[in-house]
């Protein structure tokens, strides 16, 4: 595992945002996995900045998201979907049809699952997955205790990212929500993980993660098996590791 540590945010995020450009120069028809979340807002950003001062051909590229939220409707602003289409698709111009997202609604969630999987295998399988994590050390939203082994499934969200959603959408208490998310075992599949965390908030998780012992108590802890994984951190999300 590589770790790289930027000197501040801002080069954190600039890097970041490389990785991806430099990802869809290096392959044009590369498939490339997201994350939402304040991490990679500002990432997002610089990416659409780069390309808009100088666009290449992203007509072959392949964009998703490593997770969706369910049971809401995709023009909620917080749906995975939104906030990649508006923070990244609509600014690089990559085809709709090359956006790949599962549904937030459906009667049968396997077959959703199976399908958004599906997709991304057509393709050739993902090339690169920039990868958040949650303060509970959660990879898209693979809760602690998912097993390894899980395939793409949904997810109960972490609570208190789930009190959020609740809170902005307004939806009852019984109101089922979850989180359909690529499976550990899948995102291990990704050709290269590129996992970015930045702030003082993150440093705790970072140290299990990378340096604890690899258990399912902290899903993250398994990118340490990953042939091909860059950890990709600020000097305060880095501040545990020294
Ligand atoms: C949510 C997303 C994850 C993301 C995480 C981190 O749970 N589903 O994919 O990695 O938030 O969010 P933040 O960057 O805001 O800390």
């Amino acid at each position: 595992m590589k770790i790289t540590i930027m000197k501040t945010e801002h080069d954190f995020d600039v890097a970041a945002a490389w990785r991806i450009i430099g990802q869809m120069l290096e392959k044009p028809n590369a498939v490339i996995g997201l994350s939402t979340g304040q991490t990679t807002k500002n990432m997002h950003r610089i990416v659409s900045d780069i390309y808009k001062d100088s666009p290449f051909d992203t007509s072959k590229v392949t964009i998703f998201n490593v997770d969706e939220l369910t049971n809401l409707d995709r023009s909620y602003p917080g749906s995975c979907y939104t906030m990649i289409y508006e923070q990244v698709i609509k600014n690089l111009g990559v085809p709709d049809e090359n956006f790949i997202m599962p549904l937030t609604f459906s009667d049968d969630f396997d077959a959703e699952c199976a399908k958004f999987e599906n997709a991304l295998q057509e393709r050739g399988g993902a090339d690169l997955q920039m990868l958040g994590i949650g303060w509970n050390g959660h990879i898209g939203i693979n809760q602690p205790g998912t097993p390894f082994e899980r395939h793409t499934w949904v997810s109960p969200m972490d609570p208190i990212f789930e009190e959020k959603v609740r809170r902005e959408t307004k939806v009852p208490d019984d109101y089922p929500l979850g989180g359909l998310t690529r499976g550990i075992v899948d995102i291990m599949q990704t050709r290269k993980i590129v996992l970015i965390a930045k702030g003082e908030s993150k440093a705790e998780i970072i140290e299990k993660a990378v340096r604890g012992p690899i258990t399912t108590d902290i899903p993250a802890s398994v990118i340490q098996l990953h042939p091909n994984c860059e950890v990709l951190l600020d000097e305060a999300a880095a501040s545990r590791l020294r």
